[in-house]
């Protein structure tokens, strides 16, 4: 069972289990605005170690668009396969405006997921 660290806390996780539902499980206020969909970005983390060697496409695709390739990766777009420790960058707290931190992610990736390679990128 993989484990993830996040604020300083260790769980297991359900191997496959997305990470950004991983990280609100674990009580973390990240956000999620679109759903999960990579739309947003406000699910954007950080790691120390076990960063995927795999994005989705959409992922690729919104973090490109966004100019955030090589600085965060999006949760709702990781399925937690190994251990790994991340933070969590747009939570409740750290924005005042926001009243919740948005739709419920399904427990599948949005849109159907492509995985390619980070290597592989150019
Ligand atoms: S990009 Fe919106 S929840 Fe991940």
């Amino acid at each position: 069972m993989p484990k993830v660290t996040i604020d300083g806390r260790t769980i297991d996780v359900v191997e496959g289990t997305r990470l950004v539902n991983v990280i609100e499980d674990a009580k973390v206020s990240i956000g999620h605005r679109c759903g999960g969909k990579s739309r947003c970005t406000t699910c954007r983390v950080s790691f120390t170690s076990g960063e995927p060697d795999t994005m989705t496409s959409a992922e690729h695709a919104k973090l490109k668009e966004r100019e955030m390739l090589g600085q965060y990766r999006l949760a709702c777009q990781i399925l937690v396969t190994h251990d790994m420790s991340v933070t969590a960058h747009v939570t409740l707290d750290s924005m005042p405006d926001w009243t919740d931190t948005g739709p419920r992610c399904t427990d599948e990736i949005e849109p159907e997921a492509v995985f390619i390679k980070i290597s592989d990128l150019a």
